[in-house]
């Protein structure tokens, strides 16, 4: 059963003589009641959202945010109430909310974030480029050589920085966190906005339904520029709803619900100024094993306690030999860690959640560019390799921590057993 039925014996009720039939029926005519009135029963089924509770514009707990709209609208589409367990969309969230059983349905999930089986987006946006309109300025990709004089933020470890990386532009990089503690005194992803607005930094590279908000709730007349997807740097993303893996028949009401009251969602993404972009020319459909996530950053998940059983045993035995440096190789709680990194710093944005390949190679046949041994690896991740195409952003990481992710890429590793030289 998908949908929470509890509740529906409150009201002093008892309905345990009703046969299950008329027990459905019951729910669907409470249903029709809007529970804001308190009217009758004022129960009907819930659907249990595991949400933000301080995260505009995407969901907060006075339900502000066009999540919780659509959250509403999906659930009235199902015949239910939205009901909330509250955990902040960072670390822990699956783990602490579907895995916990709290809460059925995750709603803003990037494909990629595979510790949750995900429904048919229903919305894709981009990153962008936003700029005060009062400036003078008409800029239509990251290209404009103006940028050059101009100071740019961006929220570290998202894609964009790679661009901008690419283009020699970091000299003029102010960056931004995407994490904060909501008890704690950090800044907010919507810092970046605000410094634009006061003109702390000329153009702000960010993710589109953020800059598009700041856009329509600031006085300053902010110009939307969303960007494309470069060879190796996705830009633009499929949003959706994740619910638990297994959970197939909640995933296709949801899906039902999302094609029947896809004006309705857009509408709603069109209030909070959302850019919505189509997937032509971008990354495209794709199933879950392959789509690279643009999130990850503003949702870095540890693994589950399942990953983690199935990182344990998808982990080969550890080879012999003078090539192999890596102190974690076949350590099960160094790979989990490591897979968390992976996706906290991003790798899956071009490796793909199960490191399959999307919009880079796939780190986990037997096929390498450079060499797979320990030692190569771990000097590509550290942006060594004179002739590499990969990013060198990573350099920054402790020397420990890279050979956690490489344990997890070896932990996944899918190629022939014969091959392995780590
Ligand atoms: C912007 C895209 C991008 C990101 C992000 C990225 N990589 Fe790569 N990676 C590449 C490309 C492109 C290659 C192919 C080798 C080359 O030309 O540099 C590669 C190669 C690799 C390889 C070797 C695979 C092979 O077949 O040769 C490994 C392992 C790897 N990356 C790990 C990582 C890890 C770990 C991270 C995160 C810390 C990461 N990558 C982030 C683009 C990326």
């Amino acid at each position: 059963m998908t949908l929470s039925f509890r509740g529906v014996f409150a009201a002093g009720r008892v309905f345990a003589a009703i046969d299950a039939c008329a027990l459905l029926a019951a729910l669907v005519l409470s249903a029709a009641y809007e529970p804001s009135t308190g009217a009758v029963f004022a129960q009907s089924p819930s659907l249990r959202v595991c949400g933000d509770p301080d995260n505009l514009p995407y969901s907060n707990e006075q339900l502000e945010g066009f999540e919780n709209r659509i959250a509403g609208v999906v659930a009235a589409e199902l015949g239910a109430s939205p009901v909330y367990a509250w955990w902040p969309h960072q670390r822990g969230l699956v783990r602490n909310t579907i895995d916990a059983g709290t809460c059925d349905v995750i709603f803003g999930v990037p494909e990629g974030l595979d510790f949750v089986l995900w429904t048919e987006p229903y919305y894709r946006s981009s990153y962008v480029m936003a700029y005060r309109g009062d400036r003078g300025y008409d800029f239509r990709s990251l290209d404009a050589p103006e940028l050059r004089e101009l100071r740019i933020g961006v929220h570290v470890n998202t894609p964009p920085e790679e661009s901008l990386a690419r283009r020699g532009l970091l000299d003029n990089v102010s960056t931004y966190s995407l994490f904060f503690d909501p008890r704690g005194d950090r800044d907010r992803p919507r810092k970046l906005l605000d410094d634009l607005v006061a003109g702390t930094v000329d153009v702000a590279v960010a993710w589109g339904p953020l800059a598009g908000y700041a856009a329509t709730t600031s006085d300053a007349p902010l110009e939307i520029v969303p960007l494309e997807d470069e060879p190796g740097v996705p830009l633009s993303f499929d949003i959706s709803m994740g619910v638990a893996k297994g959970n197939d028949e909640l995933k296709d009401r949801l899906e039902t619900a999302i094609d029947r009251r896809r004006t309705e969602i857009l509408a709603i993404l069109e209030e909070y100024g959302v850019p919505l972009v189509s997937a032509a020319g971008g990354s495209g459909a794709a199933s879950q094993d392959e789509e690279p996530a643009p999130e990850e950053a503003a949702q870095p998940e540890p693994p589950s306690a399942a990953a983690a059983a199935a990182a344990e045993e998808a982990a080969p035995a550890p080879a012999p030999g003078p090539r192999k440096l890596n102190p974690f190789t076949g350590n099960a709680d160094m790979a989990a860690e490591g897979r968390t990194l992976y996706f906290q710093v991003g790798c899956q944005g071009c490796h793909g959640g199960g490191g399959g390949g999307g919009m880079a190679t796939s780190v986990i046949d037997d096929a390498w560019t450079f060499g797979s041994d320990d030692d190569v690896l771990f000097r590509l991740v550290k942006g060594e390799i004179p002739e590499q195409t990969m990013p060198t952003v990573y350099s920054v990481l402790e020397d420990e921590e890279v050979w956690k992710i490489l344990a997890f890429i070896r932990s996944v590793y899918a190629g022939d057993p014969g091959r392995i030289d780590w």
